[in-house]
């Protein structure tokens, strides 16, 4: 079907315009009937205009104009006329002028579509992921995108500027597995063998370092077969990048000028640099998390020093067993009742804590179950400590101490929604947390795993107790958080071979393993591999964070469920018998 090329697009016509023969194409957005004129607004990308069918100026138009439905696709052509006295909408940034046609055609008619395509839209999720295609034609989604688009320009214009160059990397690749769960694609022509979706382009980046490419930067596709939350998808976006010949101070100034700009030019904010730092011992001792949001006070304190001699067994074994006492302090909410108190025990017991020791704080002295079991200098010390007030609730966990602070940090985000203590206007917080141990315990396997990836570099200081404390190693490694988000990770990375082989010895794996996973980076750092490091961004993270929004899949144009499922085209789905047999696989 022809028809003629738009003139303007739908958010485009203002006052200056009136007069002007005008043609417009886009979708029936609302169709209202005044009993003889007809409105039609026309929606696009770009907004909404108002269209006029009056039935004794242009009868046929009006007649077709009558039989459009709500997403119709249309072609309009009329004149720019001002909006008749009180008929305004100041609303629409074309809402003092409308379109007096005189021509319609319905270009393509449309069923009527399962939820509306408005914003403050109250359908179920899966339903918008089912009709993905009209749910992102919602100015609300069209926002998020085009945002995300500005995001990934100006990092481009951003990185140009200072010097990287953005280098595409494989998707196929070798199965090295960086923490999480690979994505595997069979071989058709390698019967048994198998490429790994990359988790990040981790080790190519390092390669390219060896190659000498010096700054690299890349927006790129990553793959982790893992459980998903509203911040996770099996396939996400970073901003990732390496730099050679450089220590961790270069790498936070670059990325802070980066950050900068995306809050200056995105939404208009002036963040302070240099930003504020916190070690992770820090981080965890009073937030209880490696990403802390600092958007409210609320410190976690250690109450250990306090009951050192406690004659509470449950405190007594905590101090025995270097495990932690840590306290919080609810202000006012020390009149909490005794159904409230049980629901944060609960709380904190789904949490996985023994239990939750709670005191109100009362004029006369201190109130709780557990009162019996502290000596006076004890009770004073904790107030003291807490800085507790009449009217205020303490709340104490106790066991060991990376699960316990961890523990406290999850209550201490409860208790803030509770207070409300998250303003929604509150200014963005940002912060590095920095001197990660190197490695982290896993109980379940009784082994130690990188806590950021295998290829982090100790601090050199670190090195001599690899073998015989690994716990006590820090990393040089950092996050970026913002408002509690870890939107950014990164570290100065190993560079020599030994040290690589001395890294993997300490994760378990024999020097023969280490050469078939890993044998191909090792054999680059013996051909002249410069000092370097960098950070990748989860660019959604970023993307939902700036949009506001409080999952990640408002801000990807295609995303999956949370099980994993693409709704649209219901992938994953069945393959024929014969592509599982050319790739050599039988399902059992
Ligand atoms: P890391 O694993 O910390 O580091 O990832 C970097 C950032 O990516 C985001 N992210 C995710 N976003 C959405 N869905 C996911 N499943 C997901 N997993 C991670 C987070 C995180 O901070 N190669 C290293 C980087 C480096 O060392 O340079 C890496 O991938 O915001």
């Amino acid at each position: 079907m022809y028809f003629k090329a738009r003139t303007h697009n739908c958010g485009e016509l203002r006052e200056q315009h009136i007069g002007e023969k005008v043609v417009l194409n886009g979708w029936v957005s609302t169709v209202r009937d005044l009993g003889g004129v007809m409105f039609l607004e026309i929606r696009d990308r770009y907004g909404i205009t108002q269209a006029v069918f009056e039935p004794h100026i242009n009868a046929a138009a009006h007649h077709i104009a009558k039989q459009a439905r709500s997403e119709f696709v249309v072609n309009i052509e009329g004149t720019v006329r001002r909006r008749p006295e009180g008929m305004d909408n100041p609303q629409l940034a074309t809402g003092y002028i409308d379109v007096l046609a005189d021509n319609i055609t319905v270009l393509n008619q449309a069923k009527t579509p399962p939820f509306s395509i408005k914003d403050e839209l109250d359908a179920h999720e899966d339903l918008r992921l089912k009709y993905r295609y009209l749910d992102l034609r919602r100015p609300e989604m069209q926002e998020n995108l085009i945002l995300r688009h500005k995001m990934a320009m100006l990092a481009r214009k951003f990185f140009d500027g200072h010097g990287f160059i953005e280098v595409e990397t494989p998707v196929l690749m070798k199965s090295t597995p960086e923490g999480a769960r690979d994505f595997l694609v069979p071989s058709r022509l390698h019967k048994g063998r198998f490429y790994a979706l990359p988790q990040s382009p981790q080790t190519y980046k390092q390669l390219l370092m060896v190659a000498g490419m010096d700054r690299y930067f890349q927006i790129v596709k990553c793959f982790r077969d893992e459980d998903l939350r509203a911040d996770r998808q099996l396939e996400f976006t970073q901003i990732d990048v390496e730099m050679s010949f450089v220590n961790q101070e270069d790498i936070l100034t670059i990325m802070e000028g980066l950050v900068y700009q995306f809050f200056k030019e995105i939404k208009g904010i002036d963040i302070q640099l240099p930003l504020k730092r916190l070690s992770y011992e820090e981080a965890m001792e009073k937030y209880g998390s490696d990403k802390p949001d600092l958007r409210f006070g609320l410190e976690m304190i250690s109450l250990n020093k306090i009951f050192t001699g406690s004659g509470f067994r449950v405190f007594k074994d905590a101090v025995d067993k270097s495990g932690v006492i840590t306290g919080l302090l609810a202000p006012g909410c020390g009149d909490y009742t005794r159904n409230q108190l049980d629901v944060l025990t609960d709380f904190a017991k789904k949490l996985g804590a023994g239990g939750l020791i709670w005191i109100r704080v009362k004029e006369e002295g201190l109130e709780s179950p557990t009162m019996k079991f502290f000596s006076e200098e004890e009770k004073q010390g904790m107030i003291k400590e807490l800085g507790a007030k009449p009217g205020d609730l303490i709340l104490i966990l106790t066991g060991s101490k990376t699960k316990t602070l961890t523990q406290m940090g999850t209550l201490r985000l409860e208790m803030a929604r509770r207070l409300d203590l998250i303003k929604p206007d509150a200014a963005p917080n940002l912060l590095w947390v920095l001197d990660f141990p190197l490695f982290e315990w896993d109980d379940e396997t009784q082994r130690y795993y990188a806590m950021h990836h295998p290829f982090t570099s100790p601090k050199i200081e670190d090195i001599p107790f690899m073998e015989s404390d690994p716990g006590k190693v820090h990393a040089r490694a950092y996050d970026l958080v913002l408002n509690g988000n870890e939107i950014a990770g990164g570290s100065i990375r190993i560079h020599n071979k030994e040290l690589q082989q001395q890294m993997f010895k300490a994760l378990g794996l024999t020097p023969e393993e280490a050469q078939v996973k890993f044998g191909f980076l090792m054999n680059a750092f013996e051909y002249g591999a410069p000092p370097h490091g960098g950070i990748a961004f989860g660019f959604d993270r970023l993307a939902m964070l700036m949009a506001g929004k409080q999952s990640i899949r408002e801000v990807i144009a295609f995303p999956k469920t949370a099980s994993g499922m693409s709704l649209m085209d219901e992938s994953p789905s069945d393959v024929d018998e014969h592509q599982l047999k050319e790739l050599h696989i039988k399902i059992r």
